[in-house]
C-alpha cells in the first residue's frame, strides 16, 4: 500500500479547499501516539480524538461518563504521533452546557490537549457556544444526525432524519453551524439522500459516518474498522483488516477506498 508522500500540515482551510476541489477527506479516530503515527503516515487527513474512547478504550456503555481531563490527556498523547493530519478533539458530555464552560473547556483542549479544532454535538441548541468558541480563534467542528452524547434521550443508537420534519431540522442546523463559523460538520447515521442534500446546502465540509457516499469525507471509529471493537460492528463500518496483513495496510486501504469513492458502499449506508 502507498504511504503518505505529501507532508504539508492539514488545516481547516485545507479541508475547505478539499471540498472545493472535490477531493474526499479521510478521517479516523485515534486515542494514543502509536495509532496516531500509523494514521498520519497512511495519509489520514483528519485524526479525531473521539469521546468514543469511553466505549472502545475504557469499556463504558456510552460516551456520557467521559471527562474533559480524559479528553485532554488522550488528545495530548495523540498530538505526539502526528506531523500532517489535523487534530480534532471531542468536547465531552456537559462540557459545553453553558457559554463559559464551553469556552473554558475548548481552551483547555487546545492548550493542554494540543487540539487544532474542537468538536461538539448539536445544532441550533449549541449555536451560542459555537459562536463564542469561534470568537476566541478556536476552530469548531459540528456534529449532527445521531448524537451519541444524547443516547439516553434518543432511546438508543438509531438512524436520524428519517421523517421530513427531522430532515428539515438537520438541514437548518447545518446552515446555522456554518453561519456561526463552524469549519466542518460530522454527520452521523442519516439516510444517504439527506446527507447528499446537506452536503450541497453548505460550503463547509461534511464528514459522514453512516451517511453515504455523497459526503465530502468519511470518518470511522478506528477500532471498528480494525476489528478490535468488542461485540457487533455497526452496519456503516467495514472490517479493513480482512484483506490487510497489518494495521498500516488496513488504514492505507481505508484511505484509498475513501479517496477513490469505493467506501462507503450501499451496504454501509441507510
Ligand atoms: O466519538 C467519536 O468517535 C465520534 C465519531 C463517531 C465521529 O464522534
Amino acid at each position: 500500500m502507498s504511504q503518505q508522500s505529501n507532508t504539508k500540515q492539514v488545516t481547516n482551510v485545507e479541508l475547505l479547499a478539499m471540498k472545493q476541489r472535490g477531493e474526499k477527506i479521510a478521517s479516523l479516530t485515534a486515542y494514543d501516539a502509536s495509532f496516531a503515527h500509523i494514521l498520519d503516515h497512511a495519509g489520514v487527513d483528519m485524526v479525531l480524538v473521539g469521546d468514543s474512547l469511553g466505549m472502545v478504550v475504557q469499556g463504558q456503555a456510552s460516551t456520557v461518563p467521559v471527562t474533559v481531563d480524559e479528553m485532554a490527556y488522550h488528545s495530548k498523547i495523540v498530538a505526539r504521533g502526528l506531523t500532517r493530519a489535523l487534530l480534532v478533539t471531542d468536547m465531552p458530555f456537559m462540557s459545553y452546557s453553558n457559554i463559559n464552560a464551553a469556552v473554558t473547556n475548548a481552551a483547555k483542549l487546545m492548550q493542554q490537549g494540543h487540539a487544532q479544532m474542537v468538536k461538539l454535538e448539536g445544532g441550533q441548541k449549541v449555536i451560542e457556544c459555537v459562536k463564542h468558541i469561534v470568537d476566541q480563534g478556536i476552530p469548531v467542528c459540528g456534529h449532527l444526525g445521531l448524537l451519541p452524547q444524547s443516547v439516553n434521550q434518543l432511546g438508543g443508537y438509531r438512524v436520524q432524519g428519517t421523517s421530513e420534519a427531522q430532515a428539515q431540522l438537520i438541514i437548518e442546523d447545518a446552515k446555522c453551524l456554518q453561519q456561526a463559523g463552524a469549519s466542518a460538520i460530522v454527520l452521523e447515521c442519516v439516510p444517504a439522500a439527506l446527507a447528499k442534500k446537506i452536503t450541497a446546502a453548505v460550503n463547509i465540509p461534511i464528514i459522514g459516518i453512516g451517511a453515504g457516499i455523497a459526503c465530502d469525507g468519511q470518518v470511522l471509529v478506528s477500532y471498528d474498522m480494525l476489528d478490535i471493537t468488542v461485540g457487533k460492528r455497526p452496519k456503516f463500518s467495514k472490517n479493513f483488516m480482512l484483506e490487510a496483513g497489518n494495521i498500516s495496510d488496513a488504514v492505507s486501504a481505508y484511505v484509498n477506498a475513501v479517496k477513490s469513492k469505493q467506501f462507503p458502499a450501499a451496504e454501509h449506508s441507510f
